[in-house]
Formats: structure tokens, C-alpha cells, sequence
């Protein structure tokens, strides 16, 4: 069934009455065995001998897990992008969604240069409202800066229900934000609650590299990733850290793809700094050898920034760090062309739309490569790919668990089962598959979003335009609790004293050739004397040591440290 009509405000039968019977629910905290009741789109009862009204379907799920829906934090379905138009829209993309077990996506409005921030956000709804087959929500990139998108962005934190905006530290001329408008972006995110999510690669010297290659005559998509070292990835990703340090932001770092990105936001991480790191299922499933191919179409069709990593060993590497929690969750940057758009940089590899899929395969990719390879439990599963998005995001405990009240946003998984990933037979349009011919064990029987089986027995049961916006509010407690103590505890230090009354050197003037001291009217007179310091170029750190701990400061000043810096001290 694949029916294009609205099916809200249908009376309650046994489509909107589940009763999920004999599985193992598994939650990121824990696993038990229990049957789930859902009505109305709802969780409404959990546990053993439930006693349930009557005319509800009844699902058995003997042997097989009973997770909280995937939640994919990264796509762009749709996107105008590169001078084409992503192939897999609202649609196929929700559509293949659920086919892989998620049932719900984060997908990005991104507006143009100069373009109203409120007008993109109106445009991106009117093309995702009508398709989606699955509840979704959106990130809002800021692509320039000025008084007018910073209303905006205060307007769609308070008004549109977007609590995370998206930043390009690449993309040169088209996305790009240099550092300044960063620092000011940060700030003004800051100031609503809103989390940063950065796109961290160094789009200068990109550029440049591009250019070099070019030169070189490297015009196939084996430059695309020469252009990109790991260090271009890392430097950005360790500026985006430090920028949104010194303005107190929570920062999310947008897929990781390197060991030396991941290092920095561990590091991070360890010295106490609001961080988190996005992998995404390209990453962890596949890896750069693809860009020397001798088929160019193959070639191009990983082409993706930051583009995968030549290493073979870095997916398993960032695996190991999304299991010890150095990086929290997975989305896949789902934002798919097909062999004739990635054709149109057949001579050049600039032109070569950036982008691979994932939405539909990334919950069997990571069961594949992360529990079945005994990396990930199956609860630390659910915490990776649904409930620290929900978290993060903060939409948890609505979705992102099982349990009662929650959205009934849920996968039936049977772990013995294998399926064989390919572009034969996924639900997406684009004409390629990353991972074709990936054997994963761990397949979704069943996908139940809002409450309505959409995926069972492989087979579709979606419908156009299902899936609700869902709004998120500001200050989401897992970024920003901290943010927000930190923000008392650590105010910048003035130090009083008496102004200086000396001489000042006039600026321009040049010292006596015999070393003499110049004569009064060198001095500036209108100089203003320094009383004071100035407090936005302090060195202060949210951890270790203040530029200021040799000064001496009032016996009854107190600081308090972060975690990683000293609980507390006074200045004698
Ligand atoms: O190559 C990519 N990643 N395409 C989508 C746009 C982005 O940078 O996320
Ligand atoms: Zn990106
Ligand atoms: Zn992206």
C-alpha cells in the first residue's frame, strides 16, 4: 500500500491498536522482556499479562528485539545542491527510512547566501510536509551573517521549533563562514539555547588545494579526497572546538569521518568541554580505498565531504570511540545523486555532486559492524542510534525509548536474521549503494512509526505526508545544563587598580637614534590612560590555568573550575 492521501482522525480499529507480544524490549539502559500495548500513536501500557481492550492486531515477537526507532540525525533529502537537486526526496527517503528500521530523520534547511532564514524554513516545510512518511524535524544552517539573521535565528528558536543550527567552517563562496561570523553565530546560539552543529573542514585551503590539482591535471574524484587531507578535517574540527569554548557553546561536530577529528573532540571531551561527535554510517561502514577505483563512476560515487578516509582501519577506529562514548550517536548525511548528476563533474572533480546515501541502511551497518563484531552491546545499539539523539536534540523521553507515554516508534529486529545490502533492492531512488554486497546479520522485521506498522515482511505500508513536524525546545538539558552553571561560575575577572598617569608613547613616533628618551611632544597627549583591562581579549579558559592566576585578587573572590580544572580556590 502506497496511498498519497492524509490519514489523520481514523477511527480506532486494529491500525491504531497494537499489541507487540513475547520480545525482548531494549532500551539504552536496559533490556527485559515485555509485551507493549499502543493506541492512538502511544505506548500505553508495558509489562507482563497486560489486560488490553479488545480489536487491537497483535505482533509476535518471539525470539526477536524490540527497539526504539532509529533516529537519523544527519540528511538532506531534496537539497538543492551543486546545481542539481538531491534525488532521494521526502519521500524515498522517509520511504527507505522505514525499510531500515528508523523512524525519524533530522534533515537540514539550508538557505542561501543572503537568503531570509524564515523564508528557507517555510520553503523546506512546504517540500518536507507533504512527503514525509515518517515524523522528521529540521536543523537550520547559517550560511551568512548580519542583524537580520540574527532576529531570524532568535524568531525560529522561540516561534519554529528548531533548537540546532548548522554552520560550514567549508564550502568556500557558497556556505562558508569565516571565524568572526562563526564567533558571533555561536554567540547568538548561545544566547537562545540553541545547540551548534559545525561542519569542520577548512574550506580555504580546500580551494586552493582544488586549484593545485586541477593544475596538475588530477580532475577525477581521486582529487576530491587529495584535496581533503585528514589535517584540513581536524584543524577545523580543533577551531570549531576553541571557538565555541570561548563563547560557552555547546558544539556538535557533524560526521566525523577521521581518527584525528574524532582524537580532537575526545580530547575535548576529557577536558570537559560541551562536545559531541557525529559518525555517520558511510563512515563506519566503508572507507576511502573507493576514490582510486578504476571506474570513475564507482569512484565518484562516494565522493562526499569530508570524504572517506583512505585508512582501512578508520572505521573500526571510530567505532571503538562511539562505544566508549568519545562519540555519542550516528546519523548517515543521507544526500544522494545519481551516475548522470555525478557525471556533470565528469572532467573535474569539484563538480562532482558532494554526497552517498545511508538513511535506509545505517541501523543494519551498525548492528553489522559494531554488535555483531562484539564492539557495541545492544543497548549501547539503541543509545547510538536513537536515544542520544532524542537526548541531544531534546525530544527524549517523547521518542528514543520504550516506555509508556513515549511515541510507539519502534523496531522489531531479529539479530539471527542476514540480509544482503544493494541498489537491486533498496528503497532508495539513487542508481548506487556504498555498501552493496554487505552481508549484515541483525535485519528489521518490523517498523511501527506513530503507532502504524509502515514496515512488515518487507513490505511497505507508508503514506505520503504521515510524518509530523516534531518541535524541539531550547536549552536541552544533555548540552546545556552545564553550559548553563558554567556560565555563573566562570564570569571574567577585572582586576582594580589605579589608573596609570605616566607618559605615553605617540603612536608613529620613532625613538631617538641615540637611544635617548624621546622628548615630551612625542607623547600623545589625548592617549587614554590604560585603567582598565579589556575584558573581551582575556585568555580566559573554562579549564586550567587563567591568564590572570598570578594577579592578586580580593581574599574573598572564589572561582570554581569545571570538571578537569580545580574544584575550587581563592586568591590570597
Ligand atoms: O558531501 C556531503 N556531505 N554532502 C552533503 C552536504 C554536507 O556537507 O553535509
Ligand atoms: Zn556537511
Ligand atoms: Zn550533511
Amino acid at each position: 500500500m502506497d496511498t498519497p492521501s492524509k490519514f489523520r482522525n481514523v477511527p480506532k480499529t486494529a491500525q491504531t491498536r497494537l499489541l507487540i507480544k513475547g520480545g525482548k524490549v531494549v532500551n539504552a539502559d536496559q533490556q527485559f522482556f515485555a509485551d507493549i500495548y499502543i493506541e492512538d500513536g502511544v505506548i500505553r501500557q508495558l509489562g507482563d499479562n497486560l489486560i488490553t481492550p479488545g480489536g487491537a492486531k497483535v505482533i509476535d515477537a518471539k525470539g526477536k528485539l524490540v527497539m526504539p526507532g532509529g533516529i537519523d540525525t544527519h540528511t538532506h533529502l531534496q537539497m538543492p545542491f551543486m546545481g542539481t537537486i538531491a534525488i532521494d526526496d521526502f519521500y524515498h527517503g522517509t520511504k527507505a527510512a522505514v525499510a531500515g528500521g528508523t523512524t525519524m530523520i533530522i534533515d537540514h534547511c539550508i538557505p542561501q547566501k543572503n537568503q531570509s532564514l524564515l523564508e528557507a524554513y517555510d520553503q523546506w516545510r512546504g517540500w518536507a510536509d507533504p512527503k514525509v512518511c515518517c515524523d522528521y524535524s529540521m536543523h537550520v544552517a547559517i550560511t551568512w551573517w548580519s542583524d537580520q539573521v540574527k532576529e531570524e535565528v532568535e524568531t525560529i528558536c522561540k516561534e519554529k521549533g528548531v533548537n540546532s543550527f548548522k554552520m560550514f567552517l567549508a564550502y568556500k563562496g557558497i556556505f562558508q563562514l569565516n571565524d568572526t561570523e562563526l564567533y558571533k553565530a555561536m554567540t547568538c546560539l548561545k544566547e537562545n539555547g540553541a545547540l551548534a552543529l559545525v561542519h569542520a573542514e577548512n574550506g580555504d585551503i580546500i580551494d586552493e588545494n582544488c586549484k593545485k590539482l586541477m593544475d596538475l591535471g588530477i580532475t577525477g574524484p581521486e582529487g576530491h579526497l587529495q584535496s581533503r587531507p585528514e589535517e584540513i578535517e581536524a584543524e577545523a574540527t580543533q577551531r570549531a572546538i576553541v571557538i565555541a569554548n570561548q563563547v560557552n557553546c555547546p558544539l556538535y561536530v557533524v560526521h566525523v569521518m577521521s581518527k584525528s577529528a574524532a582524537d580532537c573532540i575526545s580530547v575535548a571531551r576529557k577536558e570537559g568541554k560541551v562536545v559531541f561527535g557525529e559518525p555517520i554510517a558511510a563512515g563506519l561502514g566503508t572507507d576511502g580505498t573507493h576514490y582510486f577505483n578504476n571506474d570513475w563512476c564507482h569512484a565518484a560515487a562516494h565522493v562526499m565531504g569530508p570524504p572517506l578516509r583512505p585508512d582501512p582501519t578508520t572505521p573500526g577506529y571510530l567505532m571503538d570511540l562511539l562505544a566508549n562514548n568519545d562519540l555519542q550517536l550516528t546519523g548517515t548525511d543521507n544526500c544522494t545523486f545519481t551516475k548522470d548528476q555525478k557525471a556533470m563533474g565528469k572532467d573535474n572533480f569539484t563538480k562532482i555532486p558532494n554526497g552517498v546515501n545511508g538513511v535506509e541502511d545505517r541501523m543494519s551497518v551498525i548492528w553489522e559492524k559494531g554488535v555483531h563484531s562484539g564492539k557495541l552491546d545492544p543497548c549501547r545499539f539503541v543509545a547510538v542510534t536513537s536515544t542520544n539523539a532524542a537526548k541531544i536534540f531534546n525530544f527524549y523521553p517523547r521518542k528514543g525509548v520504550i516506555q509508556v507515554g513515549s511515541d510507539a516508534d519502534i523496531v522489531i529486529w531479529d539479530p539471527e536474521a542476514t540480509r544482503k545490502i544493494s541498489k537491486e533492492t533498496h528503497h532508495q531512488k539513487v542508481d548506487f549503494n556504498i555498501f552493496e554486497d554487505m552481508v549484515c546479520h541483525g535485519v528489521p522485521i518490523t517498523t511501527i512509526s506513530n503507532g502504524r506498522v509502515v514496515w512488515d515482511d518487507e513490505q511497505l505500508h507508508v503514506t505520503q505526508g504521515a510524518g509530523r513536524f516534531i518541535a524541539r525546545s531550547l536549552h536541552a538539558p544533555e548540552a546545556y545544563s552545564r553550559v548553563l552553571v558554567r556560565d555563573k561560575v566562570n564570569q571574567p575577572i577585572r582586576v582594580p587598580r589605579d589608573g596609570y598617569d605616566g607618559p605615553v608613547w605617540k603612536a608613529g613616533t620613532q625613538p631617538p637614534k641615540d637611544g635617548k628618551r624621546p622628548p615630551p611632544m612625542a607623547m600623545d597627549p589625548d592617549a587614554p590612560l590604560p585603567t582598565r583591562r579589556d575584558l573581551h581579549a582575556s585568555g580566559f579558559s573554562l579549564s586550567g590555568s587563567q591568564i590572570d592566576d598570578r594577579v592578586k585578587h580580593k581574599a574573598s573572590h572564589k572561582v570554581l573550575a569545571p570538571p578537569g580544572g580545580k574544584s575550587s580556590f581563592s586568591f590570597s
